[in-house]
């Protein structure tokens, strides 16, 4: 299957990232994925919509904002502006996800839903065709480098049932050991930050898990 990348720059040096997404992109990821934290939603503090305005040149991939924050529709405008086509908000946040959702979409934004391992692929159920994407946590936010969590594979499984032609993205301990066991669940587009960052080159780390597909 045509393998779908989105490198996650959590766990590069955030003070060169400009260079490793030029090279991720040249290696063929497909998206970057950009994982903001506000320290309450989850304990780690990351960046904000001004730190990807600043890096949004570098790349004409799309950029993905993965909110790990409450009150994410306070961010929905100036992570459009900052260059996201893709906005994740995390359905733990909110107690209104089809009015995001809808308010995303207003903006002409991708809509998508994060889950975290906790919460069923049920969360999903009754809006499935209101959003463009579900991000399924296999592992607990708020960090890079942690194991998968292979218990969320029949969760992918259950929302591949649910709708054919969505994209269900899966975030968290991807290396090419994992791949494959969230493509045979249904994953088709792959979120990796750690495996990247540990391997010799950005380059190798892309090829080696392109191979895996
Ligand atoms: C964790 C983030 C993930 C993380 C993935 O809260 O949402 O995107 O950066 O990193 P790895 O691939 O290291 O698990
Ligand atoms: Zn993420």
């Amino acid at each position: 299957m045509k393998c779908r990348l989105a490198p996650s720059i959590l766990s590069f040096d955030l003070s060169r990232v400009r260079d490793a997404i030029a090279e991720l992109t040249a290696a063929g990821a497909e998206r970057v994925h950009l994982d903001v934290m506000d320290g309450q939603f989850v304990p780690p503090i990351t960046f904000g919509d001004s730190y990807v305005a600043a890096i949004r040149d570098v790349t004409n991939i799309p950029f993905e904002a993965h909110l790990m924050v409450n009150t994410p529709d306070r961010q929905f405008e100036a992570f459009a502006k900052a260059g996201c086509s893709r906005i994740y908000f995390h359905a733990e946040a909110t107690v209104h996800a089809h009015r995001l959702a809808q308010a995303l979409r207003g903006m002409g934004i991708e809509a998508g839903i994060a889950l975290n391992p906790a919460t069923p692929a049920a969360a999903v159920e009754t809006i499935i065709n209101d959003i463009d994407a579900v991000l399924v946590m296999t592992v607990n936010p708020g960090w890079g480098g942690q194991e998968f969590i292979g218990s969320m594979l029949p969760k992918i499984r259950a929302i591949r049932t649910m709708r054919a032609d969505i994209d269900i993205e899966v975030d968290g301990g991807i290396e090419p050991h994992t791949l494959p066991k969230a493509i045979d669940a249904g994953a088709n587009l792959f979120v990796t930050g750690s495996y990247l960052a540990k391997s010799r080159t950005i380059t190798e780390g892309v090829q080696a898990l392109l191979k895996a597909c």
